[in-house]
């Protein structure tokens, strides 16, 4: 018998009410990630959004807060929104994956983020597809390459196609839906940059999501 692939699938209640699928996502043991988090992070946001901006996991504020980008990475991202001129508050914002990976180097210190793995990532998918299905956004905005791969497969390079209109692939996604997709970086990777090129990296995801501006105006 073949052995069953771990993951989220058997905890997402079948609904589109977004608070309802939020307080499932508590109880999620598709994946080893909620044994050390404080809480899930589900996505925020209108149901009605136009707009679906997905990043990474929620970091350590996040983790505490239980809200998704309220941290550095979130005050950077809110900086490039409202260059790119879209309110924060039209959209809908969520991560790949809704518990915080990290590792505790000492007693008593931060605690440091962990890239989630290939595993991590599809097991929490499905609370994913749930999101997109219950808010069926006309844009999609990957923000870093775990949630460009998470949606546009694993041999997708963020390097050779940010910026540029996307569609989701047709395979391996079970959803109905045909947004308009747009890849960039990741807020923290300006926040990690050197310093002396943060403004143009900022920039740079600024110019990506006046990509998805105008496609919100197209739609
Ligand atoms: N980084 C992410 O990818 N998501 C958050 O919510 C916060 C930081
Ligand atoms: Fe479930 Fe995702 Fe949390 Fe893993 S990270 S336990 S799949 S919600």
């Amino acid at each position: 018998m073949p052995t069953k692939v771990p993951g989220a699938e058997d905890f997402v209640p079948d609904t589109h009410d977004l608070s309802v699928l939020a307080d499932a996502s508590q109880a999620c043991r598709g994946c080893e990630l909620y044994a050390d988090a404080t809480q899930s992070v589900f996505g925020q946001g209108s149901a009605a959004a136009t707009v679906m901006l997905i990043g990474e996991q929620p970091g350590d504020q996040e983790d505490k807060a239980g809200a998704p980008f309220v941290g550095p990475a979130g005050r950077l991202l809110d900086k490039a929104l409202e260059a790119a001129g879209i309110d924060r508050g039209s959209v809908y914002v969520t991560n790949a994956v809704k518990h915080f990976k990290f590792t505790l180097p000492e007693r008593g210190k931060r605690r440091i983020h962990k890239t989630p793995s290939r595993t991590e990532v599809v097991a929490c998918r499905p609370w994913l597809m749930a999101e997109l299905d219950a808010v069926r956004p006309d844009v999609v905005v990957l923000l870093g390459a775990t949630a460009a791969k998470a949606l546009m497969g694993n041999d997708f390079r963020l390097t050779a196609h940010r910026g540029e209109v996307l569609s989701l692939p047709t395979t391996d996604l079970d959803l109905d839906l045909d947004p308009r997709v747009v890849a960039t970086v990741h807020p923290s990777s300006v926040l990690r940059g050197p310093p002396e090129n943060r403004e143009q990296a900022l920039e740079a995801l600024t110019d990506d999501l006046r990509v998805a501006a105008r496609l919100m105006g197209d739609s």
